[in-house]
């Protein structure tokens, strides 16, 4: 328990129920931000009904029962009945001293979860789209974090790497053969092959035929298909590996659970479903119909489980997504980051799931919805040619422009060193953009704003931080010295005080799943530390003492700072 809040909470709250009697036991202290002191209570006014006096005499009788010689130099109570209360500078700093001496710099370690998370999820021989990039952006950083917070996170990327498009690119790749040029695309442009296979299959009968033949064989486990099939997989695998590489994200091929994983289960979940009475033929698919889903006159939307050929689909593997996670991998709590669209498609699929009891009602799931990423004309990002964006191509442009950035900024550095900041800044300006919004949020995707060294951007964070590292190697300490931290002066106290929040501020990010709170905080500690160096001189600081203090609180946001960014999956690059 790290942050002052938190500390002061049941203290006040044991005072108002010694000061009201035993019935106001456990009453809310509802301690709240203060203009005036460094937090207030308003409990006397959200009493003084109960009570039956006035809230200026409930407060009065609150603060005689209050016993915080220790924790406060400033008890008062104001305006209608207010208490407000200013912190004792040398319980800051021992509470400030507490966190610079915990490696885990005041982040609980909470009663471990297994929690699978369902993230990033392309397409085999398809372009990952920006949509992609967010839920592999977001949904890494929340491993990170829950990882950070000692849950056992498993990492589920359910790839597209089954259904009727797989006989088509077969045939072509068959044709072209697998290493040829023409199936090298489905390792760097993905999209050019798709192509090319779906023009052959829309204007060559004979073609298209041979790709309805495949489809079957490939659905019954011929060996020679499936050898193939692995193949045109496997060059996918070489496409995202190289997408997450670059976006230096911890998604490895063991992560791997795509659609096809779940072949074998299907036919026993549609037949669990149908003997429990949860699903009916309706014009020859077999359909679960939930109660509460009706569409257009009121008409029952159906989830459909198995098509009238005979053929499952995107639901039925999603219920065995369901089942596995729980059922196998012991899931306490399950994460979808999937795009907002597909929410009645989950919502529907779990409500399924809890009906036929494959999901007990103590495990909790989520659906982390994904906004959509727009181009400057608030439409979905595309190129100027109306095509669907190469994400390579995207990512690329963005170190490109981060280069520049840098190349302008420190043209002092010398080259290899600002080639090795360019990936590090641009990939964690197109990383922060992506968190630093809530996530079910729409916004719009300019590079020049997100690469900017100044705003609520990645490369700001990184650029405080790399001026923390110069001023510790010019004060010649690293890190956390281990001297004393004084708040004397106020930017020192306001710094101290925000640093005191990251615990919970990275617990609330576990717990409700938003990125964007940790980056709204990194960004107010990075504008703290420099209100903080604009007043308080480090390396001049007028003696020793204050000098090794300011150094240490320095030396404490630069943790901060890394450890925070770390979690979201960015780096912190030396210099800048
Ligand atoms: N492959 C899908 C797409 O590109 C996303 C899959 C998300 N995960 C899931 N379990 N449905 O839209």
């Amino acid at each position: 328990m790290t942050s002052p809040l938190a500390a002061l909470a049941p203290l006040v709250s044991s005072a108002i129920e010694r000061a009201l009697g035993p019935e106001f036991a456990g009453a809310d202290p509802v301690l709240r931000p203060s203009q005036f002191a460094d937090v207030q209570c308003n409990a006397p006014l959200a009493l003084a009904k109960k009570v039956g006096a006035p809230p200026r005499d409930v407060a009065a009788r609150i603060v005689e029962a209050l016993d915080l010689a220790e924790q406060c130099s400033g008890i008062e109570i104001s305006g209608p009945g207010f208490i407000n209360l200013t912190f004792a500078d040398g319980w800051l700093e021992g509470l400030v001293a507490a966190v610079a001496a915990d490696d885990r710099l005041g982040v609980p370690t909470e009663q471990r979860q297994v929690i699978p998370i369902d993230y990033s999820a392309p397409n085999v021989a398809k372009e990952m789209h920006v949509g992609h990039l967010r839920t592999t952006v977001v949904g890494d950083a929340l491993a990170r974090t829950l990882e950070h917070l000692g849950h056992e996170v498993v990492r589920q990327n359910h790839i597209g790497d089954w259904g009727t498009p797989f006989g088509m690119l077969l045939e072509h790749l068959t044709d072209v053969g697998p290493d040829s040029a023409e199936a090298g695309l489905l390792e760097t442009d993905p999209n050019a092959f798709y192509q090319a296979a779906r023009e052959r299959f829309d204007g060559d009968e004979e073609f298209a035929t041979r790709s309805r033949a495949r489809v079957v064989q490939l659905q019954a486990g011929e060996p020679e298909t499936l050898r193939l099939w692995e193949s045109l997989v496997e060059l996918s695998r070489h496409y995202f590996n190289r997408i997450y590489a670059l976006l230096d994200v911890t998604l490895a091929d063991e992560h791997l659970a795509g659609e096809s994983t779940y072949n074998d289960q299907l036919e026993g979940i549609c037949a669990e479903l149908e003997e429990k009475g949860l699903a009916t033929v309706d014009n020859g698919a077999l359909c679960v119909f939930l109660d509460g889903y009706t569409g257009r006159e009121g008409k029952p939307v159906p989830l459909i489980i198995r098509k009238s050929d005979g053929g499952y689909g995107y639901a039925t593997t999603d219920l065995a997504t369901v089942k596995h996670r729980v059922q196998t991998l012991g899931a306490d709590r399950i994460l979808y980051v999937i795009g907002a669209p597909q929410s009645l498609h989950l919502q529907m699929c779990w409500q399924t799931a809890r009906l036929a009891g494959w999901l007990p009602e103590d495990v909790e799931v989520v659906h982390v919805q994904i906004g959509n990423v727009l181009g400057p004309d608030r439409k979905i990002l595309r190129t100027r040619s109306g095509t669907p964006l190469r994400l390579m191509a995207l990512l690329e442009e963005a170190v490109a422009t981060a280069r520049r950035v840098i190349d302008a900024s420190r043209p002092d550095l010398d080259e290899d060193v600002r080639a090795t900041i360019a990936p590090q800044v641009g990939i964690g300006a197109v990383k922060y953009a992506d968190l630093s919004v809530a996530h079910d949020s729409e916004y719009v995707f300019d590079l020049d704003r997100m690469t900017a060294l100044t705003g609520n951007t990645g490369p700001y964070l990184q650029y405080a931080a790399a001026r923390i590292r110069s001023i510790l190697r010019r004060g010649a300490v690293d890190g956390a010295s281990g001297a004393a931290i004084r708040l004397a002066e106020p930017a020192e106290r306001a710094l101290g005080l925000r640093l005191l929040e990251f615990g919970e501020v990275v617990e609330s990010v576990g717990r409700e799943l938003e990125p964007h709170r940790l980056c709204g905080f990194l960004f107010e500690v990075a504008q703290d530390f420099s209100g903080f160096y604009e007043q308080c001189p480090v390396l001049q600081a007028p003696d020793a003492a204050t000098r090794a203090s300011r150094l240490a609180l320095a030396g404490l946001t630069l943790d901060v700072l890394v450890q925070g960014l770390d979690l979201l999956g960015i780096e912190a690059p030396e210099r800048m």
